[in-house]
């Protein structure tokens, strides 16, 4: 495994994601441990994009429950529906919230986070978790970076063995 990420600064965020998710694919591929890859997942995010808060909640027994993230600390346990991450996950689909505050049932984790991307994985057809990407911007994602992180959640969807 490189010890490094090898990410240009100067260049523009969707050269980013490309120069990231193969290292990201790299750097999963030989560890079958979902938690120790959602872990290095979430650090590779934050220090390629220094993101507010990165991280993953996992769907067990039927709620979502806090996984590896980088940030401050956070809500251990959404409901199916509840929040932007309950309802990417009810809906099955990625969820582009541009100012927080305008999103019915939002939950404030942080009052400094202020636009939020929320993108799940799936396993055998269904949501296994979901990955929240939190902005203290407003209108921070767009499909750029929806578009790279469904690509990153398929590929870590397929790694998935636990
Ligand atoms: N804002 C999320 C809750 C998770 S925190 O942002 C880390 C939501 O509304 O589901």
């Amino acid at each position: 495994m490189s010890e490094n990420l090898i990410i240009s600064q100067s260049t523009d965020k969707a050269s980013k994601y490309e120069a990231l998710i193969p290292q990201i694919e790299a750097l999963i591929a030989g560890e079958s441990d979902l938690v120790a890859n959602l872990a290095n997942v979430s650090a590779a995010l934050k220090q390629t994009f220094d993101f507010f808060w990165v991280g993953f909640y996992l769907v067990k027994n039927n709620e979502l429950v806090l996984g590896p993230f980088q940030g401050p600390i956070a809500c251990t346990r959404i409901q199916r529906g509840k929040g932007v991450c309950g309802t990417a996950w009810q809906k099955e689909e990625t969820i582009i919230v541009e100012d927080v505050d305008e999103f019915p049932g939002h939950i404030a984790c942080s009052a400094d986070s202020k636009s939020e991307i929320v993108v799940p994985a799936f396993k055998n057809g269904e949501v296994s978790m979901i990955l929240d990407i939190d902005s203290e911007l407003l209108n921070h994602f767009d499909k750029t970076d929806a578009a790279w992180l469904e690509k990153l959640m398929s590929i870590i969807g397929k790694s998935d063995s636990i």
